[in-house]
């Protein structure tokens, strides 16, 4: 049964929390994998980290095909980056986090990733252009890291303001 988990947003404070390793892979770990991709294909978003579902463990969905073709869906357990690239690519990020807003975002152009499987098997893959750009964003998830903290102050407060007067908003409703 997949089911899809609501999405938290800016600025819950879980957003800011460090995630655990996961160190049991069993049915436990596949069902978040499937909630997790159940709730990203629903967004619909590119990449989504298990705490913007509330759960605090180090656990990665992405999917970074384009629309018109078939699903791609990759899981990344414990993921690390072991290598960047020199060259760096700036791409338009965006959040299911922080909806309805883009920037764009410096970072290396290609990383090599160390991840499990949903199994616990070792994995090492070489990530470049849209999966680079989606899978740093990711870790960073896991790190408690947003991609706006990649921005100037400036604009990241900007940004904080607005979503924490619009959850304030929603709260007096
Ligand atoms: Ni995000």
């Amino acid at each position: 049964m997949m089911t899809i988990r609501p999405i938290i947003i800016l600025p819950d404070p879980l957003l800011r929390l460090v995630s655990k390793p996961v160190t049991a892979f069993d049915a436990r770990v596949q069902a978040l994998v499937d909630d997790m991709f159940a709730t990203m294909y629903d967004a619909p978003g590119i990449g989504l980290a298990a705490i913007q579902i509330g759960v605090t463990e180090r656990v990665v969905t992405v999917d970074v095909s384009p629309k018109e073709d078939e699903k791609h869906p990759m899981a990344f357990i414990n993921p690390e980056i072991i290598a960047v690239s020199d060259e760096l690519n700036i791409h338009q990020e965006g959040c299911l986090s922080i909806p309805d807003y883009y920037a764009e975002v410096e970072r290396p152009a290609a990383v090599r990733i160390r991840y499990h499987d949903a199994n616990g098997h070792d994995h090492e893959m070489d990530c470049e252009g849209l999966l680079a750009t989606c899978i740093q964003h990711e870790i960073d998830h896991l790190n408690g890291v947003l991609f706006i903290d990649h921005l100037s102050r400036l604009k990241r407060e900007r940004v904080i303001k607005k979503f924490i007067k619009a959850a304030k908003r929603d709260s007096d409703d």
